[in-house]
C-alpha cells in the first residue's frame, strides 16, 4: 500500500471477528485488516475505508447486505456510547465463542505456547445483573447524546452521574438506568442525584479539576449488604453531613455508607483515609460456606455469581492433596487461600493491601482456618530464600495478579522455587501469555480454562495450570 492514503471501497466484505472495544473486522482483498465500528462477525457490508491512522485502516458502512444470525438488540439505551458493556449487540453465546478464540490467538501471537489441553469456556448463568461493584464517576459536563444536540434546545444543567466514554477521560454519559448491577443501584444513583442537583452541589469538572462530588462507589453482597463511598474533593462538613444524612433516612438498607477526601490528579483512594458515616467499614461476603469482609480498599472479585464457580474450577484443576504446601500470591482478602485451606496442610497468602490482609487473618478465624498464614507484603519484594525459611517449600503456587501481570522478578523467584504445580488466574490473557512464555522453561503448561466473569464486555477471566517439567 502506498504511504499517501486514498479512500476506496470494499464490496460485500465479511466481518471475520470482533475486536474488544465492539469494532467489526474485515479484509481488503489484499487480506489487509480494516476496523469498522457498529458491526459484528457475520455481517455483510459495503463498506468505504476513510482512515489510515498508524498503520491501521479504519472503514465505515455504507451498506448492510446480510445481518449475522448473533445480532441482538442491546438492552441498554446508552449502548454505542457508554464505555461499557460494549458486546451488547451479538448474542451472548457468540460472545462465549469469540472469547474462547481470543484466548487461543493471543497465546499463540503473545506466547507462541503450546497448551495441552484447552476446557470449554465457562458460562455466566446471569448475563446482567451481575455486578457487586459499580463506580460511577459526577461530571458537570455531561456528554450530550445526538437527540440532545439536534434537538437545539438549550441545555441549563449538564450535571451527570455515569460512566465514561471510551478512552475519554473527561467525558462522562449520565447514566439514567445501568442493568450490570441489581435495579436498587440504579434508584440511588438517580435520587442522589436529583437531591444535589436541587440542593446545588458542585459536580466534577474533570478538565478544570473543580468542584465537589467526585466518585460514587456501590459494593453490594449476596447476603444484602451494600456500602456506598463517596469521593469528594475537598472537605465540606455541612455538604457532606447534608448529603449523607438524607442517604441514610432515605434508603435504610444502605449498610455502610463511607466517604474520601481526594483531591489528587488520579482516582486511587489506597493511599487516602476512608470514613465511615454511617454502619460498618466493610460488607460482608459468603462464599462455599466462608464468611468474609469487604472493606473499600480490598480487591473483591466483581461478579456475584462466577466467583465461587472460579474458586470451584482452581481447586478441581489443582487436584489439591491433604500435605500440599500452598503459597496464594497476590491473595487479596485470603479468598482463595481459605478455599484451599479446607483441603490441604498449609497456605501462605501475601499481599499489598494492609487493610485486606487484616480482614484475611479475621475472617481465617471466623470461618475457623487454623492451618493459614497471612502476610502483607509487596510481591517484589519477597525472596525465595526467606519465605522457604519461613513457611517451607510450596508444592503448589497460585498466582492471581491485576492486569498487569508479573513482575521479572517474582517470576525468577517461581523459577528457583521450583514448585510441582503453579495455577495462574489472569483478568488480561494477554500479560498471562507473555509470563507465561519465561515460565515455559521451567513449566509445562497443561490445562488452560477459561471463565466469563464480565458477560457484555470481551473481557475474560483464564486459569492456566502449569506442572513443574
Ligand atoms: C486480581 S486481585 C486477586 C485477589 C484474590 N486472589 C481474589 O480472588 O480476590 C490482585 C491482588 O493483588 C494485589 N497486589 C497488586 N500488586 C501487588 C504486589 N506488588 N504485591 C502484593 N500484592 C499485590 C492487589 O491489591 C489485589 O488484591
Amino acid at each position: 500500500m502506498s504511504s499517501k492514503f486514498k479512500n476506496f471501497l470494499i464490496s460485500d466484505a465479511v466481518i471475520e471477528s470482533i475486536t474488544s472495544s465492539g469494532a467489526g473486522v474485515a479484509r481488503t482483498n489484499h487480506g489487509a485488516v480494516v476496523f469498522i465500528k457498529n458491526c459484528i462477525p457475520g455481517d455483510i457490508v459495503d463498506l468505504e475505508v476513510f482512515k489510515k491512522k498508524k498503520n491501521k485502516l479504519h472503514g465505515k458502512i455504507l451498506k448492510f447486505k446480510f445481518l449475522s444470525k448473533d445480532r441482538v438488540t442491546p438492552k441498554c439505551e446508552h449502548f454505542g456510547i457508554c464505555g461499557g458493556c460494549k458486546w451488547q449487540n451479538m448474542n451472548y453465546n457468540a460472545q462465549l465463542h469469540h472469547k474462547d478464540i481470543e484466548i487461543k490467538q493471543i497465546f499463540k501471537k503473545i506466547g507462541n505456547i503450546q497448551i495441552k489441553k484447552y476446557l470449554p469456556i465457562v458460562e455466566c448463568k446471569e448475563h446482567y445483573g451481575f455486578r457487586n461493584k459499580m463506580e460511577f464517576s459526577f461530571s458537570s459536563t455531561k456528554w450530550l447524546t445526538e437527540k440532545e444536540i439536534s434537538s437545539k434546545k438549550k441545555i441549563k444543567n449538564r450535571d451527570a452521574i455515569g460512566f465514561h466514554i471510551s478512552g475519554m477521560w473527561d467525558k462522562v454519559v449520565d447514566i439514567k438506568y445501568c442493568h450490570l448491577q441489581k435495579d436498587v443501584s440504579n434508584e440511588i444513583r438517580n435520587e442522589i442525584k436529583k437531591y444535589c442537583i436541587d440542593n446545588n452541589y458542585v459536580f466534577f469538572n474533570h478538565r478544570k479539576k473543580e468542584g465537589f462530588l467526585r466518585t460514587l462507589t456501590f459494593r453490594t453482597s449476596s447476603l444484602g449488604e451494600m456500602m456506598l463511598i463517596f469521593h469528594f474533593y475537598y472537605y465540606d462538613k455541612q455538604k457532606i453531613e447534608m448529603l449523607l444524612g438524607f442517604i441514610k433516612t432515605r434508603f435504610k438498607k444502605i449498610s455502610s455508607i463511607l466517604y474520601v477526601i481526594n483531591n489528587k490528579e488520579n482516582d486511587s483512594i489506597y493511599n487516602l483515609d476512608i470514613f465511615t458515616y454511617h454502619g460498618k467499614y466493610y460488607i460482608k461476603e459468603k462464599i462455599g460456606g466462608l464468611y468474609f469482609k469487604i472493606s473499600p480498599k480490598s480487591f473483591f472479585q466483581t461478579n456475584l455469581y462466577q466467583t465461587n464457580v472460579l474458586y470451584n474450577k482452581s481447586l478441581e484443576m489443582l487436584e489439591i492433596k491433604k500435605n500440599d504446601i500452598v503459597y496464594d500470591l497476590y491473595c487479596g482478602l485470603g479468598t482463595i487461600s481459605q478455599y484451599i485451606a479446607q483441603y490441604c496442610k498449609k497456605v501462605v497468602g501475601i499481599e499489598i493491601i494492609d487493610e485486606a490482609i487484616q480482614l484475611a487473618i479475621e475472617s481465617s478465624k471466623m470461618n475457623g482456618l487454623k492451618n493459614i498464614y497471612f502476610e502483607k507484603d509487596d510481591i517484589n519484594n519477597i525472596s525465595k530464600l526467606d519465605l522457604l525459611r519461613k513457611y517451607g517449600k510450596p508444592n503448589v503456587i497460585i498466582l492471581d495478579p491485576p492486569r498487569q501481570g508479573l513482575t521479572k522478578k517474582i517470576i525468577k523467584v517461581l523459577l528457583e522455587i521450583k514448585s510441582e504445580k503453579i495455577l495462574y488466574i489472569s483478568c488480561n490473557p494477554s500479560t498471562q501469555a507473555r509470563d507465561l512464555e519465561i515460565l515455559s522453561c521451567e513449566y509445562e503448561v497443561t490445562l488452560s480454562q477459561a471463565i466469563d466473569m464480565f458477560p457484555q464486555t470481551s473481557h475474560v477471566e483464564n486459569i492456566v495450570l502449569l506442572t513443574n517439567k
